[in-house]
């Protein structure tokens, strides 16, 4: 990752591709076609289970509840957001650092009047925790991925969450997903591999925002780049 876009001036995606990457649809078909089965990492496996308690206990006080999934949370000011804005909601954020994760995010404490308790942050990678709140059938409504990494390497095609093994799982979890990204060809890649798990929608240039979702996103913005999101429904 790129420290610059979290201390300071962002710079735009460099990349090798001068379009959508050749081998994306071979590479989709292949995991739809062959079974992720990887065996779990017993942290997530841990953490999906204590989150796996809230979402029961929660649906039991609320049966026809809304989950709301915000993955690569990073410090999980989205997921804070997101909570404040959806009161009836569960609002889960998942992210692989625990450094981020405990983080605290300023303008987010009681001291600030943020009061919302409807949400929880785990740490967890989610190339297990998809394939485990998939088996779980969790009743997820809104998923988000907000500004994937995004390697931009040719090479590295398969690093992107639509090159990679976990993506048939990924994308059958959510009523809508919303990506967020500075380089509009993930989002075009992650659209057209979506086609063949028969989800499609459309991708939006963001306005400038007062209350970014995250600090990826205000970093952008304040460094003038453009930020997109691709709204996907079933
Ligand atoms: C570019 S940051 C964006 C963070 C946040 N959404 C934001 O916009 O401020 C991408 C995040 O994805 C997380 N991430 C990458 N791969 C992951 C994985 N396999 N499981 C969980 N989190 C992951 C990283 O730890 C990082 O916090």
């Amino acid at each position: 990752m790129d420290t610059n876009q979290l201390t300071g001036d962002s710079k735009a995606i460099v990349t090798n591709q001068s379009g959508i990457h050749e081998k994306l649809d071979e590479v989709v078909k292949k995991h739809l076609q062959h079974p992720f089965q990887k065996p779990f990492q017993a942290h997530t496996e841990q953490a999906f289970t204590a989150m796996d308690l809230h979402v029961q206990a929660f649906l039991a006080e609320h049966p026809s509840g809304e989950i709301i999934l915000d993955a690569c949370c990073g410090v999980g000011q989205s997921t804070r957001i997101l909570a404040e804005q959806n009161p009836h909601a569960l609002v889960i954020g998942v992210d692989k650092s625990d450094s981020r994760i405990n983080r605290n995010v300023e303008g987010f404490s009681t001291e600030d009047g943020y009061q919302a308790q409807n949400y929880h942050l785990v740490r967890a990678d989610l190339n297990d925790f998809y394939r485990l709140v998939k088996a779980a059938n969790w009743p997820v409504t809104k998923h988000y991925i907000l500004y994937p990494n995004p390697w931009p390497k040719s090479k590295h095609l398969q690093r992107r969450w639509h090159g990679s093994a976990v993506f048939p799982q990924m994308t059958s979890i959510g009523e809508t997903l919303i990506l967020r990204s500075n380089w509009p060809l993930y989002l075009q890649e992650f659209q057209q591999a979506a086609k063949q798990v028969k989800l499609t929608g459309e991708l939006c240039e963001l306005p400038v925002s007062e209350q970014p979702l995250t600090p990826f996103e205000a970093k952008y913005q304040a460094s003038g780049q453009v930020c997109w999101q691709l709204t996907l429904r079933r």
